[in-house]
């Protein structure tokens, strides 16, 4: 049912399954993800990685809850809420909600311009915060996100063009835990996207597909198709670039990245670490609220 080029291999749907869940697991085990009596928590969009993943860490017999974010992106954010509750209902799974505009007073479109930031900032902002936030609060031990390969590919190659020599030192499928923060892992970052679009299609997962419409037009859009069109030619590229960079290369950009993490404060207003007085979310739901 699928050809995977960069293995040079075609799969049954049941092989297909059975070689998703052994790259999960072998990158859990590699980059020391998840202990086996941990809690975790899915962070769930609704989308296709996020649910796959979900699935995947459930088969493999994690102790894992998901955890969805209304953000109030229109009906973009209606039907991704849909997915995620049906899947956890469809399968007996605890789903966490949030709602941004209930509990903090805004959404993403009207926060984000009350802020003067673009959605996605001001979304993304959100999501870390109150992702680490549930995360705390329900004693889970790793926050666990559906970045796959393609993403992350893009995302280092938007980096190395730029020479964010910050975020090359952040990118890594694991975070530490910290004071104040929780784990945070990428099981499914030696999996491609297509691979997830058909592992949902094998496993019967109904997932939204329309891209979050906030996106249009972002950056990592164009990397992720200038990655693909190289990859068309030379199977096995955007593995090797992602993979070989964090071999190779990631150690010389975090050099010193722990001493700036050990000096964060604790914000005045909910507790979370930051490295101002107040920290960026709590600034983010005060602009939201009282500039209308
Ligand atoms: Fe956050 Fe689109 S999902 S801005
Ligand atoms: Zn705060």
């Amino acid at each position: 049912m699928i050809d995977v080029r960069r293995h040079n291999a075609n799969f049954c749907g049941e092989h297909f399954v059975a070689h998703c869940e052994e790259q999960v697991r072998r990158t859990i085990h590699q980059f020391r993800m998840i202990a086996p009596a941990e809690r975790v928590l899915v962070a769930v969009s609704g989308g296709k990685d996020s649910l796959a993943l979900w699935d995947l860490l459930a088969r493999l017999g994690y102790d894992v809850d998901g955890v969805y974010l209304r953000l109030g992106i229109g009906e973009y954010s209606d039907e991704s809420g849909d997915y995620a509750r049906r899947f956890a209902a469809g399968r007996g799974l605890k789903l966490v909600e949030i709602d941004l505009r209930d509990e903090y007073g805004f959404d993403v479109p009207t926060g984000a311009k009350a802020a003067k930031r673009v959605p996605c900032s001001a979304c993304g902002l959100s999501k870390r915060h109150l992702f680490n936030r549930a995360a705390l609060d329900g004693g889970y031990d790793v926050v666990a996100t559906g970045h796959n390969l393609d993403d992350e590919a893009a995302v280092l190659f938007g980096n190395v063009l730029r020479w964010n020599v910050d975020y090359l030192a952040r990118q890594a499928p694991v975070l530490p835990e910290r004071a104040g923060f929780p784990r945070k892992v990428k099981p499914l970052v030696r999996l491609a996207e297509r691979e997830m679009a058909a592992y949902c299609v094998v496993r019967g997962i109904d997932y939204q597909v329309e891209e979050c419409p906030m996106a249009a037009g972002n950056r990592h859009l164009g990397y992720k198709e200038a990655l693909n069109t190289i990859e068309a030619q030379s199977p096995g590229s955007k593995a090797a670039f992602y993979f070989e960079f964090l071999d190779k290369a990631a150690h010389r950009f975090n050099a010193g990245f722990g001493d700036e993490q050990d000096a964060l404060l604790s914000c005045a207003s909910c507790g979370a670490p930051t490295p101002v007085e107040i920290c960026a979310f709590c600034k983010l739901v005060e602009r939201a609220t009282t500039t209308r």
